[in-house]
């Protein structure tokens, strides 16, 4: 079998432009268009470029980007002052902290600090709680997760009933989609780095979501025939032949996973795409809430 490639990029694509209708219909409306901080601290390659993207994607839609880089030796009480002057200007609708965060910063401190109403990466703990309790109507979805789901509606999967698993159990990650995959009535089982016999458990899934940043760890073999994929991670493997001295390859070995799989996701082209995508979304969301302003 040969699976069926999910693109990621195409339906980021179109999310995009019905983020772009929405801020236009906004700002015509005589609002204030939205505005997303971004708070990089130090200066990991990956994270620069994420944010980079995250700040160029928000431009394109018709946002305003607020950026701010601080140097690696940035204390916590640094960045809380800085978390608090954004929480309280009114044209910064969304702060998103790229984590992860040097070693002095105790990510839980800053995520906690961010106004719940503007946290849309939704890492703060009441917006999470919102998403793990029945009958709540979460202000915000995880930006990763929610473009899961999304990619998952559009290929017309069924999650009532089907097995899940989501290796790896990460705050961004696997926690947030794994509550999300039991709001959508999957049995879900996550998997980590201590879990026993992890090929035999992945072999379970209906639809397996891997999301422990090791590079090719989820061979052929793991996956269930007909099983959907989704691939969260984003590797660099050196490879000499490429321009960059490096390649990016995902968590499954995509060459034999999709020789089993019914569907998969591809990286890159996959996931990403959609994390930005559904910041954008969050963003808008996120001024909306806040009303005219
Ligand atoms: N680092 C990797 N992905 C993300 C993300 O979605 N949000 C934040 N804040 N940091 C990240």
């Amino acid at each position: 079998m040969s699976a069926t490639i999910l693109d990621g990029k195409a339906l980021a694509a179109k999310v995009r432009a019905e983020t772009t209708a929405k801020v236009a219909a906004r700002t015509a409306a005589g609002k204030a268009p939205p505005g997303l901080a971004t708070v990089l601290v130090g200066n990991d390659p990956a994270s620069e470029t994420y944010v980079r993207n995250k700040r160029k994607s928000s431009e394109e839609v018709g946002m305003v980007s607020f950026g701010y880089e601080m140097p690696a030796e940035t204390s916590q009480e640094e960045l809380l002052k800085l978390i608090a002057e954004l929480n309280a200007r009114p044209e910064v609708h969304g702060i998103l902290v790229q984590v992860p965060l040097p070693k002095q910063i105790e990510a839980a401190a800053i995520q906690s600090a961010i106004s719940p109403k503007k946290d849309v990466d939704c890492l703060h703990p009441e917006n999470i709680g919102y998403l793990a309790q029945k009958g709540r109507e979460p202000r915000f979805v995880s930006c990763t997760p929610a473009g899961i789901m999304r990619m998952l509606a559009e290929a017309g999967v069924k999650l009532s009933g089907a097995n899940a698993v989501v290796l790896g159990r990460s705050n961004i990650v696997g926690m947030p989609i794994a509550l999300l995959l039991i709001k959508a009535d999957a049995t879900v089982t996550v998997a980590h780095s201590r879990t026993q016999d992890l090929p035999a458990v992945c072999r379970e899934a209906d639809v397996l979501v891997a999301a422990v940043g090791k590079a090719e760890m989820v061979r052929g073999e793991w996956v269930k025939p007909g099983a959907v994929v989704i691939d969260v991670g984003v590797n660099r493997m050196e490879d000499a032949s490429a321009k960059r001295g490096y390649r990016l390859v995902g968590d499954v070995a995509f060459a034999e996973a999709s020789q089993v799989a019914s569907a998969i996701t591809p990286v890159p082209g996959g996931v990403g795409p959609m994390t930005i995508a559904m910041l954008l979304e969050n963003t808008y969301h996120a001024a909306e809430l806040a009303g005219g302003s």
